[in-house]
C-alpha cells in the first residue's frame, strides 16, 4: 500500500453532559462508565499529517504555530506510533495543527485535537476507517476525542474492550435529539492553564476518593435518565441530571486525598449565578470539566437571553454562546 502524501481533517470539541472520569483500562482508554456529550459548532481544530520521514527521521509536530514539548509531544508521538503499527509504516510524520478557539477559551482542546489527528493520520497512512473505527482510534489519543468524531448529541459506549468502546450519534442509539434544541453558554472566569491534567487527576480520584464508586454508580442512572429526557425532548429533566452529574464528579475529586480542586471562588459565584438565572425562569444548568470555568446547558432559543443574564451577574467574565456542531470532516490539504 502506498500512503497518500498528506491528509487534512478537522473536528469540533465537545462538552460532556454525563461525564467520563476514570479508566477501567488505561492502556486502551476503556472508561469506567458510558458518557453523553454535545459537540459544539465553531470550535474546530484542523490538522494536516504526512508520513514523509521528516528532516531527521523524528516526528515534527506544530500546534498553533509552536512545537509542543514534554507530555503533549509524547502523547502525539505515541498516537502516531499506534497508527504506524496498524498501517505497517515506519516513516516519521509531519503534523501541523491549528485551532480556531484559543486554549484560553476554556474549551477542551484534546477532544477536537485527537479526533482531527486520528482522521488525518489514518488517512495519510492509507487506512480507510469508518466512523466507528475512527472513534475507537481517536479514543486511544484522548477518551473524550472518541465523541468528537460525531456531531450533535453523542453517546460513548464504555464497552469492555477495544472493539466495544466507541461513540455514536444519539439518534442511532435509540433516542431522538431533534426538538430538544440544546445549546451551551460558556463562562470563562480564568484563562490560566489547569494545575493538574485530567488523565492524572482521574487516576488519583479513582485511587484515593472514597466517593468515586458512588459517583460511578449514580452515573449509570444519570445516563439512563439523560437519554430518557432526550427521547422525551425534556430539557429541564436533562438539565437537572447534567448539573447533578458534574457536581458529583467534582465532589468525588474534592474528596480525593490529597484533594483535587479545580474550582476557584469565581466558579462558585458562577454556579450561584446560574441558579439565580434559572430561578428567574430561564433554562440554565451548569456543568464543569477539569478546570475552573463553567459551561451552561440551555435551550437554543433562550441562549442569548441566558448569556445576557449571566453577563449582568458576572462582571469581568467572558460569556459566549455555542450551538451544536458537526463531526469530523476531511478537508482539502493546504
Ligand atoms: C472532565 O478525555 O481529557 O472533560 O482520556 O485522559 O485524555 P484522557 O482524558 P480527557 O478527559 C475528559 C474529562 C472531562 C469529562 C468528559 O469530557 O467526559
Amino acid at each position: 500500500m502506498t500512503p497518500a502524501p498528506a491528509a487534512t481533517a478537522s473536528a469540533n470539541t465537545n462538552i460532556a453532559l454525563i461525564k467520563y472520569w476514570g479508566k477501567a483500562d488505561e492502556s486502551l482508554t476503556i472508561p469506567t462508565a458510558s458518557s453523553l456529550s454535545l459537540t459544539l459548532g465553531g470550535t474546530r481544530t484542523t490538522t494536516t499529517v504526512s508520513f514523509d520521514d521528516g528532516a531527521d527521521g523524528a516526528d515534527a509536530v506544530t500546534i498553533n504555530g509552536a512545537a509542543p514539548g514534554g507530555t503533549a509531544r509524547a502523547r502525539v508521538t505515541r498516537f502516531l506510533d499506534l497508527v504506524r503499527a496498524r498501517a505497517g509504516l515506519t516513516a516519521a510524520a509531519s503534523v501541523v495543527s491549528s485551532s480556531v478557539v484559543p486554549l484560553a477559551a476554556g474549551l477542551a482542546s484534546s477532544a477536537a485535537g485527537f479526533a482531527a489527528l486520528a482522521a488525518a493520520a489514518s488517512r495519510a497512512a492509507g487506512m480507510d476507517l469508518d466512523d466507528r473505527a475512527l472513534s475507537r482510534l481517536a479514543r486511544r489519543g484522548s477518551g473524550s476525542a472518541a465523541r468528537s468524531v460525531f456531531g450533535g448529541l453523542v453517546l460513548w459506549n464504555a464497552g469492555v474492550d477495544d472493539a466495544t468502546s466507541y461513540a455514536e450519534p444519539v439518534e442511532t442509539a435509540g433516542a431522538v435529539g431533534a426538538g430538544l434544541d440544546p445549546a451551551m453558554v460558556v463562562i470563562v472566569l480564568c484563562e490560566g492553564r489547569k494545575t493538574i491534567g485530567s488523565t492524572e487527576a482521574m487516576r488519583a480520584t479513582m485511587r484515593t476518593s472514597p466517593l468515586y464508586p458512588a459517583w460511578v454508580e449514580a452515573g449509570r442512572e444519570d445516563l439512563r435518565s439523560a437519554l430518557a429526557a432526550v427521547r422525551e425532548r425534556d430539557l429541564p429533566r436533562l438539565g437537572e441530571v447534567v448539573e447533578a452529574n458534574a457536581l458529583g464528579m467534582h465532589a468525588a475529586m474534592i474528596a480525593s486525598r490529597p484533594s483535587i480542586m479545580y474550582w476557584l471562588p469565581r466558579t462558585i459565584e458562577a454556579l450561584h449565578a446560574v441558579r439565580a438565572v434559572r430561578e428567574e425562569g430561564l433554562p440554565a444548568w451548569a456543568t464543569i470539566d477539569a478546570g475552573p470555568n463553567v459551561k451552561v446547558l440551555t435551550r437554543g432559543a433562550d441562549a442569548d437571553a441566558v448569556a445576557a443574564a449571566l453577563r449582568d451577574r458576572l462582571p469581568g467574565a467572558a460569556v459566549s454562546v455555542r450551538r451544536p456542531g458537526g463531526g469530523v470532516r476531511i478537508e482539502d490539504t493546504p
